[in-house]
Order: structure tokens, then C-alpha cells, then sequence
């Protein structure tokens, strides 16, 4: 059943906070850690729905996966050493899950069949049916129409490749990475331009053998040699700055705040946002900048800002991909019009983000517009608000919304709170316990 939560405009935010563990890096540290020899133990995984979806695929696929005072060990498999499971997957709302489990279904000689809920089932699945069947995955569907419920069948006679990527994806990257490891020989990824790199810089740190190299302007080539084996690891997840976005956010627009957001990851692939802030005059301090397990790491103090407009190309986009919603919400307080370019892909996430974005500013009274994948936001210092936004089963949106709502001079009610769950289950204690102003309707 939905459940809405209305946002009040609020001040004077504080406290120190931390946000849960990296969404992407928790599906990674699952995923390595079965396919590995040995046992993984991993620190600060992210609990919540989209991770459970991995965690429950790879038991199903024979990897033990076992949870106990906030630590989580997964007794791996080997490469290629999981087994067919009785009854298909169901991967709910997680299309990094989807998409990283079919590389590894490839490389087992199983027929398996995935499934997710309604707003993954939209989903396209063609983008990596399509390097995954090159490589010998039997899909029995048309790539570019492809979508769940999908029944395929994986070899163990996988083939290497030389793909580029046709879109910017980091999914893709990751599934015909981890489908090369069960390959004999090289298989290479050529991506135009450099998505988030967990999945590499983990595979190093399980003992995979991997090679980048920089292709000019923005492009890379990963490399991953195949027949590897992998030894188990300790993990311990950083915080999601995708999360912690949403703090941020909050701190920026309601007068008077300062928090800090400790242990946030600061992976270069990952931290557009911060660097479009910065430039849109915002105060955010990086103290302790630190290294764990091969990921740089920081805490950040943010205290509000007067913000200006800024204009956001579209070779930032990978590094930024899922903040284009609280972006263009923050852009509804700063001066002035507000340009992000290239946004394609945000059409094809849990939601179509592009529309959904567009349509909650224009009905909180936000001058907003979408010409072809880019979207113009006019801002002048304070928003309206004093509206229903819809969510479209989408965790970012309903959160996007909600921080707009405490800086807005009417309340926000979003219809729906139930997919916050998905990645930040603790979104609105943790936004409570800072001064943020939520209530039931
Ligand atoms: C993710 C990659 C991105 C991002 C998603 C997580 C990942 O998707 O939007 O939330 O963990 O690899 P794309 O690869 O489709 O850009």
C-alpha cells in the first residue's frame, strides 16, 4: 500500500550523521565474495531491499551468505562454482542487481529465470543481453526490446570480447566484466566515458589480474583476464554518497544549518555532485579525507548556502548520474537558470527521471523544462512548494522531493515513501534526528 510523507519547510539543521553503506559497493562486495575461494567478510554493507535481492539471488545460487551483528560473511563458491536454483529470482526494484547477476549467470552452465517488480520490469535488459549473448548466453529474446521476466541459459564455454559500450554504463561494464572472469583469454570493456569503477577496483583487491588504460577524451578500456580465481577479502563499505546527497541537500537550503556527513565515499567516479555544488558556491568542507579498502573516503561538513546557477555538461553526467533529481530540485534556490545536459539515461532508471523530475518542480511552482535529454531549471532563490508530487515507485524521487519540501514555503507531500526502502531505509529518522520537519497524512 503507498504511504505518503508531507516535508515542512525547516531550519537550523545539525548534527553529525552517517549515512548507510555504498549501494553499489555492497551488490559488488556479495557478488565477488561468492564467486571467490574462501570466506568474505564484509563491514557496512548497505541493508536494504535492492542489496537483500543480491544477497537472496546468490544463496539461491548456492553461495552462503549469513548476517550477524551488522557483519556479513559470504562463504564463496569459486568462479563458476554456483548451482542452478529451484525457482526463478525475483530481484525486486534492482536493476544493478539484475544486471550484474546476469554477467555471472553467464558463465554457469544453468538456465535460470529473473524477474522483479513492476517498476524493473520496464526496465531495458537488452544493453547487456546484448555483449553477454556475444559471449554465448542463450537469451531467447529480441536484445533491444528485451525486459523481465527473462528465462537464459549460461555456458561454461564462455567467449572473450572487445566491447564498447553503447551507452555510459557502469551495469554493463560490471556484467561483461564479471561474465569475463569465467572466460578463457582477455576480455575488454570500452567505455566512452568513465563510469564508477567499484567493480574493478574490487576485482584488484579480490586478486583478479586487470588492466585500464585512458583512450583520450574521457574514454577507457578495462581489461580482465579470464579462468581467474579469486580469494576471499575483508570489505568494509563506505558510506553511499548517492545517500548522502539528499543530506547535503537538506543542510544547503534551510537556513541556519550545519551538519556533518561522516565516512562518505569520495570515489572521483562517483563525485560530480560535490564538484557541482562547489561551483554553484556551496559550503561543503572535506575533513579526514582517508583511504579504506582501496576507496578514497571523507567526512563532510556542509552548512547552508546561498546558491547560483550552474551549467552541467554532459561528461559529467556518469559521476553524477543518480543526483540529477536533488540537483535540479537544489537549482529550483539558486539564482539564476540552471542547465543539465545529456540526461538520457535518467529516462530509463526506476522511473523516467527526466519526467518525473519535471513534473514535481512544475507542480511546486518551479519554472522547469525539458528540451530533448537536456533540463533547464529557472531558479530564483525560493520555491513555492504546496504540492503532491508523484513518485513512480522511485526511491530518489520520493527523497528528491521530500528535502525540497523543508526549504519550501508550502509544504510537499509525496504519494509515496515505500520504495525509500530500497536503498536508504533510514532516510527519514536520520533527516528527523537533524531537524528535518516529516509528517504521516
Ligand atoms: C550503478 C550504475 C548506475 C546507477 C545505479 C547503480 C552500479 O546505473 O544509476 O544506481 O552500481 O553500477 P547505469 O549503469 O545504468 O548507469
Amino acid at each position: 500500500m503507498k504511504q505518503p510523507l508531507t516535508a515542512r519547510s525547516s531550519t537550523r539543521l545539525s548534527g553529525r550523521v552517517r549515512v548507510p553503506g555504498d549501494k553499489s559497493i555492497s551488490h559488488r562486495a556479495l557478488i565477488l565474495g561468492a564467486l571467490a575461494t574462501g570466506t568474505t567478510r564484509i563491514t557496512g554493507l548497505l541493508e536494504a531491499e535492492d542489496v537483500a535481492a543480491t544477497a537472496n539471488a546468490l544463496s539461491a545460487l548456492g553461495a552462503e551468505v549469513e548476517r550477524s551483528n551488522g557483519k556479513v560473511t559470504v562463504r564463496g563458491q569459486g568462479i563458476g562454482g554456483l548451482r542452478a536454483p529451484s525457482s526463478p529470482l525475483d530481484f525486486g526494484n534492482s536493476g544493478t542487481a539484475t544486471r550484474l547477476m546476469l554477467g555471472v549467470i553467464a558463465g554457469h552452465d544453468m538456465q535460470v529465470e529473473l524477474t522483479g517488480d513492476a517498476s524493473l520490469r520496464r526496465r531495458p535488459m537488452g544493453r547487456v543481453l546484448a555483449p553477454l549473448a556475444a559471449m554465448g548466453l542463450q537469451t531467447g529474446a529480441e536484445a533491444d526490446r528485451a525486459t523481465l521476466p527473462l528465462v537464459v541459459r549460461g555456458t561454461s564455454d564462455l567467449l572473450p570480447i572487445v566491447y564498447g559500450l553503447p551507452v555510459p554504463s557502469a551495469q554493463v561494464k560490471s556484467a561483461v566484466l564479471l561474465a569475463g572472469l569465467h572466460a578463457p583469454g582477455r576480455t575488454t570493456v570500452i567505455e566512452p566515458l568513465a563510469t564508477r569503477d567499484h567493480t574493478e577496483r574490487m576485482l584488484g583487491f579480490f586478486g583478479a589480474e586487470l588492466v585500464g588504460e585512458e583512450r583520450g577524451e574521457g574514454a577507457r578500456a578495462v581489461t580482465v583476464c579470464g579462468d581467474a580465481e579469486l580469494h576471499g577479502a575483508s570489505i568494509a563499505v563506505p558510506g553511499d554518497p548517492s545517500s548522502a546527497a539528499f543530506l547535503i541537500a537538506a543542510a544547503l537550503i534551510a537556513p541556519g544549518s550545519d551538519i556533518v556527513v561522516e565516512g562518505v565515499l569520495l570515489n572521483p567516479t562517483r563525485s560530480g555532485f560535490i564538484e557541482t555544488l562547489l561551483e554553484m558556491g556551496a559550503n561543503i568542507e572535506t575533513l579526514d579525507r582517508r583511504d579504506e579498502v582501496g576507496e578514497p573516503v571523507g567526512d563532510l561538513r556542509v552548512r547552508s548556502s546561498a546558491l547560483k546557477a550552474v551549467r552541467v555538461t554532459h561528461e559529467r553526467a556518469p559521476s553524477m548520474i543518480d543526483e540529477y533529481p536533488i540537483l535540479a530540485c537544489l537549482a529550483a534556490f539558486a539564482e539564476g537558470e540552471t542547465a543539465m545536459e545529456g540526461l538520457a539515461e535518467l529516462k530509463v532508471k526506476e522511473s523516467d527521471r527526466l519526467a518525473a523530475t519535471e513534473a514535481g518542480l512544475a507542480a511546486c511552482g518551479v519554472a522547469v523544462r525539458v528540451a530533448g535529454d537536456d533540463l533547464f531549471v529557472d531558479g530564483k532563490g525560493a520555491v513555492e512548494g504546496g504540492a503532491r508530487v508523484e513518485t513512480w515507485m522511485d526511491h530518489r524521487v520520493a527523497m528528491a522531493f521530500l528535502t525540497l519540501g523543508l526549504g519550501a514555503r508550502a509544504p510537499v507531500t509525496v504519494d509515496d515513501v515505500t520504495m525509500i526502502g530500497t536503498s536508504f531505509p533510514g532516510f527519514v529518522p536520520v533527516m528527523t534526528r537533524l531537524g528535518a520537519n516529516f509528517a504521516s497524512c
